[in-house]
């Protein structure tokens, strides 16, 4: 797929829309985590450097199409003044006379920031007078909202063809290089790591998976329906009863095509997720029957260190616990310092197992931390991302 970087489109002095994704976490109106902030930096200031006069624009939160303070950029736009040193136009809606004067009476090297996208319904729609309305604004389109790229939205795509120069930013760039490099050519064996809650989220891909990996390692909840597929007793542990049949057929692929699928071979299991303390079982003995399986137990984290040892590649999406609470951790921080122990290439991604690096203070040991959930599991899956299809040349 070509897809032309912002390098090589004319930007001076032009009018440049920057599709970022700026969905970052609030609370109390204020980020509480400014990494997908920081990753849109360098193409920002790039195209500040090259005098472009700036519109950024993203979506914040499901406001579903209204309006809806809740979901201001406001606290956003604060973020971006203070890393950019630079004070930056809010405007008060996505499009409307008002974000159209502020975008015509833009000068060269300022920053324009619309207001959530998503206030307005045309955006999810993927509307055409929507797309056309936020396509009138700009020379020229950038997109380096990789987290946002396996939505059609009308930022995403709709607006494209209505705009004459269109090309990605070095964030969108980089995420599509590592992901790229693991899809066609990952250096072997190449080792994925999956957990989180459940196998249906998984399953497309796990399938892909199976044509580029060596070996699978599950943990989370959803290590709970592949070993109950098998035949254990996991107490009243989370189990997707309808995806039994699945688990069994994803075992039974996995060792027809020679690929080492490994599951947990023991757990921690307390009766609440909030729990202070647990107990660690081998699965074979099987978890109490009023008792939830939370995290894997310290011989499965030392197997799946070992099973990450070699490889040369490695893909990490999803918690093998509920780690967020100390005592349920250890899992994670298990594989989270294998993971960057390893000198070959790791790549992460899914908000939790980001959040679960960062936590463990390995993220700068990791070879790429991908700032997309959904659309890096998208683009492991095989799935063309529609935000790349409509850049494509
Ligand atoms: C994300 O956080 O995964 C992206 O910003 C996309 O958000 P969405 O799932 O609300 O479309």
């Amino acid at each position: 797929m070509s897809i032309l970087s912002i390098k090589e489109l004319p930007i001076a002095g032009k009018k440049v829309f920057i599709r970022v994704d700026f969905n970052v976490p609030l609370k109390d109106s204020k980020v509480t985590d400014s990494t997908r902030i920081d990753a849109a930096l360098p193409t920002i200031r790039f195209a500040l450097e090259k005098g472009a006069k700036v519109i950024l624009a993203s979506h914040l939160g499901r406001p579903k199409g209204k309006p809806d303070p809740k979901y201001s950029m406001e606290p956003v736009g604060a973020v971006l003044a203070e890393k950019l040193g630079m004070d930056i136009i809010l405007a008060d809606a996505p499009v409307g006379d008002g974000p159209f004067k502020l975008a015509n009476e833009l000068k060269d090297g300022q920053v324009l920031l619309l207001e959530n996208l998503r206030w307005h319904p045309g955006e999810e729609g993927n509307d055409e007078s929507f797309s056309k309305a936020l396509a009138s604004m700009a020379d020229v389109y950038v997109n380096d909202a990789f987290g946002t790229a396996h939505r059609a939205h009308a930022s995403t795509a709709g607006m494209i063809p209505h705009v004459e120069e269109a090309g990605a930013g070095f964030l969108m760039e980089k995420e599509v290089k590592f992901f790229e490099k693991l899809l066609s050519a990952p250096e072997k064996p190449f080792v994925a790591i999956l957990g989180g809650a459940k196998v249906s989220d998984k399953v497309g891909v796990i399938k892909n998976l199976m044509n580029l990996v060596d070996k699978i390692l599950i943990g989370g909840a959803m290590a709970n329906t592949f070993l109950a597929a098998q035949g254990h007793h996991l107490g009243n542990s989370k189990i997707e009863e309808d995806k039994l049949n699945l688990c069994r057929e994803l075992i039974d692929g996995a060792k027809a095509r020679n690929i080492e699928l490994i599951l947990p071979v023991d757990l921690k299991y307390a009766n609440s997720l909030d729990a202070t303390e647990t107990t660690t079982v081998a699965v074979i003995k099987g978890v109490p029957s009023d008792q939830m399986a939370l995290d894997i137990g310290p011989e499965s984290a030392k197997i799946f260190a070992k099973a990450l040892s070699d490889a040369q590649t490695i893909f990490w999406n999803g918690p093998m616990g509920v780690f967020e609470n100390p005592v349920l951790a250890e899992g994670t921080m298990a594989v989270a310092k294998a993971v960057a122990d390893n000198k070959g290439i790791t790549v992460i991604g899914g908000g939790d197992s980001v959040a679960a690096i960062n936590k463990a203070g390995l993220s700068d040991k990791i070879s790429h931390i991908s700032t997309g959930g959904g659309a890096s599991l998208e683009m492991m899956e095989g799935i063309s991302l529609p935000g790349l299809v409509a850049l494509a040349r």
